[in-house]
C-alpha cells in the first residue's frame, strides 16, 4: 500500500487489486464475501475521503442487469428487471438495520423475537428512482415512501431540484436513498443534503449503476454513507453518460426515448 494511503475497513478472505481502475488513480481491495454472495470493495483514494461501497456480484443480479444493459430490451421488461435487482439487494442492504427484541408467543410456548426497530423510510429519486421501489415494497411493505424530484441539466449536469416531500421524522428511523444512476454524483449528493435538512442521521444508498466519478463525489461529500451498487462501470462519456452503462435510466424506463 503506498504511503499516506488509509484504508477505512478491510474485511476480507482474499484481496486483489482491479488494474482498470487503478489505472484512473483509484486502488480497489476487493473481498469475496461467500456467505452473502456480494463482493465488498473498499475505495482507496489519494484523498481524506475513505469509505465503502458495496458492489453485488450474483448471478441473477448480473443476469438481470445484462438484460436492462441490452439496448433492444423495452420499457416494460426494463422495469421489471430494475424492480426486481431492488428487491434482491435490499437484503444486503438492510442486513445492518437496527433491531429489538419482542415478545410473542408461539402456538407452542412464549418466545423473544428480533424485530426491526424504528420507521424505516425509502427515498427514490424522481423519476427513475421509483423503478426500484416496488421491488424493494415487497420485501418491506410497511417501510415509508419519501419523494425527492431531481432533474439533472443536460448541459451544465447541475442538478435542479423540483419536489421534496418527506416525511416530518426522518430522524426517527434508518433511510435508504434510491436512484439507479450515480454518475457525477452530483444529483445523489444534492438528495443527500436534502435528507440531512430533513433531520436524516442513519442514511444508505442504493443504486444499480454506479461510476467512480460518482463514487469519489459522494464520498467527499457525505463520507459517512455506504453506497450498494449492482455494477461499478468504467467512466463518464463527455455528456456525463456512465459507460457502458445503459443509457438515459430515465426515459428507458418510461419509453421517453426517442
Ligand atoms: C438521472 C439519474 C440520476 C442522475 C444521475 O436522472 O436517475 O438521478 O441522472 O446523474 P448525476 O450523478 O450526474 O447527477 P435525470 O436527471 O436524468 O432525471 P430523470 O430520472 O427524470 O430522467
Ligand atoms: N443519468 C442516466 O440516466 N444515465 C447515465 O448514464 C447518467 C445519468
Amino acid at each position: 500500500m503506498p504511503d499516506g494511503f488509509a484504508v477505512e475497513r478491510i474485511d476480507m478472505t482474499c484481496v486483489c487489486r482491479a488494474p482498470l481502475l487503478s489505472e484512473r488513480g483509484f486502488f480497489m481491495h476487493k473481498s469475496m464475501v461467500q456467505t452473502t454472495g456480494c463482493v465488498r470493495y473498499t475505495l482507496v483514494m489519494p484523498t481524506t475521503h475513505e469509505s465503502g461501497v458495496i458492489v453485488f456480484d450474483h448471478p441473477l443480479i448480473a443476469h438481470k442487469l445484462a438484460t436492462i444493459r441490452d439496448r433492444t430490451t423495452g420499457h416494460r421488461l426494463f422495469r421489471a428487471a430494475l424492480s426486481q435487482i431492488a428487491g434482491l439487494m435490499v437484503y444486503e442492504v438492510t442486513r445492518s438495520l437496527p433491531t429489538t427484541q419482542r415478545q410473542i408467543e408461539t402456538p407452542m410456548m412464549p418466545l423473544s423475537c428480533r424485530v426491526l426497530s424504528g420507521a424505516i423510510t425509502i427515498v427514490p429519486v424522481l423519476r427513475a428512482g421509483l423503478g426500484m421501489i416496488d421491488g424493494i415494497l415487497e420485501v418491506m411493505p410497511e417501510a415509508r415512501v419519501g419523494h425527492l424530484g431531481l432533474a439533472r441539466d443536460e448541459r451544465t449536469l447541475e442538478p435542479h431540484a423540483y419536489l421534496n416531500k418527506l416525511p416530518r421524522d426522518l430522524d426517527s428511523g434508518p433511510v435508504i436513498l434510491v436512484d439507479p444512476m450515480l454518475a457525477t454524483g452530483g444529483s445523489a449528493s444534492a438528495a443527500l443534503t436534502m435528507l440531512r435538512a430533513a433531520g436524516a442521521s442513519d442514511v444508505r444508498m442504493i443504486c444499480l449503476v454506479a461510476a467512480p466519478e460518482g463514487i469519489s463525489r459522494l464520498h467527499a461529500d457525505h463520507p459517512d454513507v455506504r453506497v450498494y451498487a449492482a455494477a461499478l462501470d468504467e467512466r463518464l462519456d463527455e455528456h456525463g453518460y456512465i459507460l457502458p452503462g445503459l443509457g438515459d435510466a430515465g426515459d428507458r424506463m418510461y419509453g421517453t426515448v426517442e
